[in-house]
């Protein structure tokens, strides 16, 4: 691969401690970094280099797969470290910038990524700083194939006018294609899997609509709290956090239509047709479509665990929610009728992140009908487990084992993680960063599906916003979630499947009855 200069803004922060870093390292101790690879990182933080490699050593060796001192010694050698202000009157940071990019460079066309794991409100800034240095931008014009690419981390704006507003400070000094917009739930390998599963497959496509499907739920149900997010959290809240990119992403891939072609801007086109398809949720029907919590304290695996207001930096009459549910439909000739479900929360029951496909029942069973054994065949279900472990779950209804025509679900299973270890399995933040590395824009966000999905939760926020909920401690930490989130699909005479513990079957198995009385701690 050509020669790069990785500059990482924001390199002091938790995300390239806990993300970044170590995606980087396993990228060069698998050979896929180009020879001539280096990395500035760029924060506030007062650093020497061999500061900064101290710090970053500590991060990366904590993964247990990261391999030894030798091969961190020789990546090592390739990072250095700038510390200056982002923005204000003091711009000298970038002026070094220029500097090291003339010695570091290797010569003609220079390819440079720049990563901006800031605060968002830091991204206009930063980047307008670097198209008037010419460091980047439409006034960069390397030769010989250079190029210098913008990785966006999220949160992409804070609302719809937000979000716009910073796409078009943006195309005012770079070219869209340079932009990479990064959701790391598409650089999960489960969640690319979704394309082969539907395509790829002569059973799925011509079930793949409303005929055969009675509706879908995507779920992002995490066990942990703030985790020293709590500033960050007050800002965001479930919708922003979770829904309006992660989950919209995982639904807007169940939705779409077939790509003509297998290139950037063919499947993100139809990823935007089909969030534009998702129908707007009026103000007035935000009630009825969406829930809203807040977890207050309880028992996780045993231990108690405070409320979300008694976590660091969270204002003790905090409004904001930790749980997100909602249901849309998306208004096309393939969805029409069919719910989509989405639900994130924090502090819940179990960690599962899955998307169900519930298929209608089978219309008819023989034995049940002339005085034979009452056994009404199950929906088939199709399981896509995107964490803790990543797998593709079909179940089937089967027969018994016995002299009787009696039922049961059996499940078709694949699990990725009995099949590769874990450095042949690359992380999410591996796949995306080789994919701007490569120049490959598929799996990440353009400007008009950002703003397409803010455009879906933007009523709801705004409601939210307005009416403050009278007391807002709606589920126990170690729940399963409010009540009114089951009574959402209740009334659709519909339940929410809770992916089993992972001993069991990796398949979303509850029943209605069950639900409610698990908790975390058994
Ligand atoms: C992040 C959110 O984008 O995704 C976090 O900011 C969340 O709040 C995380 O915990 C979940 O990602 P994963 O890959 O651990 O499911």
């Amino acid at each position: 691969m050509e020669p790069c200069t990785l500059v990482l803004f924001g390199a002091s922060g938790d995300l390239t401690k806990r993300m970044i870093m170590p995606a980087i390292f396993r990228l060069a101790r698998r050979g896929l970094l180009p020879s001539e690879f280096r990395l500035i990182g760029y924060a506030r933080s007062e650093m020497t280099d061999d500061e900064f490699r101290a710090r970053m050593q500590k991060a990366v060796m904590r993964d247990a797969t990261a391999g030894d001192e030798a091969a961190w010694t020789e990546f090592a050698a390739r990072l250095s470290y700038i510390p200056a202000e982002y923005d204000g009157d003091d711009l000298q940071g970038y002026a070094e910038l220029a500097r090291r990019f003339e010695r570091l460079d290797c010569g003609a066309g220079a390819r440079r990524l720049f990563y901006l794991a800031t605060p968002p409100a830091l991204f206009a800034p930063i980047m307008k700083h670097l198209g008037e240095a010419k460091l980047a931008g439409l006034a960069y014009q390397p030769d010989d194939g250079g190029w210098a690419r913008f990785i966006i981390e999220k949160p992409f704006g804070h609302d719809l006018a937000s979000a716009r507003s910073l796409n078009t400070e943006i195309a005012r000094v770079f070219d869209e294609d340079d932009i990479y917009r990064i959701d790391h739930f598409l650089g999960k390998e489960i969640v690319q899997n979704l394309f082969a599963l539907r395509f790829a497959n002569g059973i799925f496509e011509p079930v793949w609509n409303r005929n055969y499907i009675d509706h879908i739920q995507i779920t992002a149900s995490e066990t942990l709290g703030m985790e020293g997010r709590g500033g960050y959290y007050e800002t965001a809240g479930a919708m922003r956090d979770m829904v309006q990119n992660h989950l919209l992403q995982l639904c807007a891939l169940v939705a779409i239509e077939p790509p003509a072609e297998w290139n950037p801007r063919a499947v993100r086109d139809e990823k935007v047709k089909a969030l534009r398809a998702v129908r707007k949720i009026n103000p007035g029907e935000v009630g009825r479509d969406a829930v809203r919590g807040q977890y207050g304290e309880g028992v996780i695996a045993g231990e108690r665990v405070p409320a979300y207001r008694e976590e660091q930096k969270v204002a003790a009459d905090s409004q904001v929610e930790t749980y997100a549910a909602l249901r849309l439909h998306v208004d096309n000739v393939r969805w029409a009728g069919v719910p989509f479900y989405l639900r994130s929360g924090k502090r819940l029951a179990k960690r599962a992140t899955e998307i169900v496909v519930e298929f209608k029942p089978a219309p008819h069973t023989p034995w049940s009908a002339r005085g034979g054994p009452d056994e009404r065949a199950r929906p088939n279900l199709l399981v896509v487990n995107v964490s803790p472990e990543e797998g593709i779950v079909i179940r089937v209804e089967a027969k018994q084992p016995g002299q009787e025509m009696r039922l049961q679900s059996i499940n078709l299973d694949y699990c990725r993680c009995d099949e590769h270890g874990a450095i042949e399995s690359p992380s999410a933040y591996e796949h995306l960063l080789l994919d701007s590395l490569r120049g490959d824009p598929t799996f990440f966000a353009r400007a008009d599906e950002v703003e397409a999905a803010w455009e879906i939760v933007e009523p709801i926020i705004e409601k939210w916003g307005a009416e403050k909920p009278s007391d807002f401690t709606s589920y126990a930490a170690g729940s399963y979630g409010p009540a009114a989130a089951d009574e959402l699909l209740a009334r659709d005479g519909r339940y929410w499947y809770e992916a089993t513990d992972q001993q069991d079957a990796k398949s979303a198995t509850r029943t209605p009855d069950s639900s409610r009385a698990k908790s975390a701690d058994g």
